[in-house]
């Protein structure tokens, strides 16, 4: 198979000879070893193009294909800021370089136009283009390669049924060996599981609905599920146990991972997941924001078919229980607010305290989450705290959650460190201190946002 990138000129070494030797030989080795499994497995073929004539699809299997299109994220990372939708060109950073989001709209040169049903059913689940190239899994085809057969006619039938807009693809910028696509069948070998679903009998048929949307077009684990060293979603007690994405914490959906005050249960995760708030924890922030506008299309059978399933990884805590926990939580928050005296908490109070209070405010201002519940408070990092502050609440996931305004020109990075030392100590004091506050503020703060 042909090499998208070509081999950069071999750099001087600054440890000497003989380390260059060594990682030289080490990296000849395992690119090599990648190579043959390449080799063996890498040629795939082309599919033949083809010249579609009138649609052959009824309006309900578009329709059901746009449905499908919204659980899956499709235009969120199909489009371009500013772009058509569904027209590509959004720029992906990930840990091994930059790569852009494909045309998906039928435009026959630069787009889908000329791929075939089966071209199109090749790429969902195994990663391959039409033209036989291998796609990296920032296109997460590793869970949407759970899709049904059906399920993918009908998404097909909705990106033909789309006008077609001419919008070429930028070249993708990997660091090397990464650009060589051929190397993704290795990867595909090792990680890449093309299965269909198979239900499980033991559980209901909401539950098996909800498995088959949240680990096939929902791809939550992309997100969710902390990847290795190369970018493979982890399989066991990984699963949903939280993970770094886009420069936002994608909190643990599990009971044993999350330090969620109260757990999820099947309610609260519907709430959030349909209204994109939960008044036990917090609302849909950065990229969940976009995840939750899109689900706004699908029917609410769906997102309880989801909220099920994800519910059964969480301890049942019947509602007293929770309640009882979340009093409590607000309570030791009031109570170590005294204990907290000093300029921090002045600050909370002048520009913070007259939208928050401890969950005993009015919810005129938005939803009006008890910061003592939020697990932006009670998460490992402060990343998610910082970036809510620095960059408020601009494009809520919906209205009823209202707005907040950033601080990122009215607060310094000493001024918004110690509130967040503040906020954790007062919030979440059955957590530890965040260490290196000063330090990860002016990290969040210089990430793109
Ligand atoms: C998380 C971001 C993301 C989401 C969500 C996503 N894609 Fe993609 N998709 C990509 C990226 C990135 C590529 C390009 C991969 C590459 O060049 O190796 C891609 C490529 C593709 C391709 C291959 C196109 C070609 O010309 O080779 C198809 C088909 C595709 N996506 C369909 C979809 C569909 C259908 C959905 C929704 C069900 C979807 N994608 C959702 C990121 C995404
Ligand atoms: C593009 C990445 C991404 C995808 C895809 C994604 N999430 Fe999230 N999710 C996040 C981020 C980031 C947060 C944190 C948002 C915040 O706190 O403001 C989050 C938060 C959540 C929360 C709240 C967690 C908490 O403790 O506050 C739930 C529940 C959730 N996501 C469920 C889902 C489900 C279900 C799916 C699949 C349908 C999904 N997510 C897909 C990134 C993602
Ligand atoms: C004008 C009103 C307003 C002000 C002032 C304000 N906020 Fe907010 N804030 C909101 C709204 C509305 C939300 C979203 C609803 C909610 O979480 O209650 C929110 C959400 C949050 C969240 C939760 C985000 C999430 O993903 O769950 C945090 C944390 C937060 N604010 C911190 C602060 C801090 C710290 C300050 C002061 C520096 C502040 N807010 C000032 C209105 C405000």
């Amino acid at each position: 198979p042909k090499a998208e990138a070509a081999v950069p000129p071999s750099q001087p070494s600054p440890s000497g000879g003989r380390g260059k030797t060594f990682w030289a030989t080490a990296s000849a080795l395992v690119i090599g070893g990648l190579g043959v499994i390449a080799g063996i497995l890498g040629w795939r073929s082309t599919i033949a193009p083809v010249t579609l004539s009138a649609p052959v699809y009824s309006q309900a299997t578009i329709e059901r294909g746009r449905t499908l299109a919204a659980i899956g994220d499709c235009a969120v990372c199909h489009t371009a800021a500013g772009g058509t939708p569904n027209a590509g060109g959004r720029a992906m950073d990930t840990p091994f370089g930059t790569i852009y989001t494909t045309n998906l709209t039928p435009d026959a040169e630069t787009g889908l136009g000329r791929w075939s049903f089966s071209a199109f059913q090749r790429a969902m689940r195994e990663g391959i283009s039409r033209d036989g190239h291998y796609l990296y899994p920032a296109f997460p085809y590793t869970a949407f390669a759970k899709t049904s057969d059906d399920d993918l006619q009908a998404l097909y039938a909705y990106f033909m049924s789309l006008p077609a807009v001419h919008a070429p693809t930028p070249p993708s910028d990997l660091k090397f060996p990464f650009g060589i696509r051929a190397l993704m069948a290795g990867w595909n070998a090792l990680f890449h599981d093309p299965a269909p679903m198979q239900p499980v009998a033991q559980q209901s048929a909401e539950w098996n609905r909800g498995a088959y949307l949240v680990n096939g077009l929902g791809h939550c684990g992309a997100c969710h599920t902390p990847r290795n060293a190369l970018g493979a979603e982890q399989g066991g007690s990984a699963f949903l146990s939280g993970a770094m994405v886009e420069g936002w914490e994608a909190p643990a959906l599990t009971a044993l991972a999350s330090k969620s005050v109260v757990p999820w249960n099947a309610e609260a995760l519907y709430r959030y997941l349909r209204h994109g708030h939960s008044p036990q924890h917090g609302i849909a922030g950065g990229p969940m924001a976009e995840v939750v506008r899109e689900l706004a299309a699908v029917p609410d059978a769906d997102i309880r078919a989801m909220a099920t399933y994800l519910a059964s990884f969480n301890a049942q805590t019947s509602e007293a229980v929770a309640r009882t926990q979340a009093q409590r939580a607000v309570a030791d928050a009031a109570a170590s607010r005294a204990r907290l005296l000093g300029p921090a908490q002045r600050m909370f109070d002048s520009a913070c305290a007259a939208c928050h209070h401890d969950g005993d405010g009015p919810t005129l201002l938005g939803a009006n989450v008890p910061l003592a519940l939020n697990s932006n408070l009670t998460g490992a990092r402060p990343d998610n705290l910082l970036r809510t502050i620095l960059d408020g609440v601009r494009e809520p996931a919906t209205r009823e959650i209202g707005f907040m305004p950033a601080f990122r020109e009215a607060l310094s990075d000493a001024q918004i460190a110690e509130l967040a030392g503040y906020m954790r100590a007062r919030f979440a004091p059955q957590e530890p201190a965040w260490k290196d506050l000063p330090q990860a503020v002016a990290r969040v703060r210089a990430a793109p946002h």
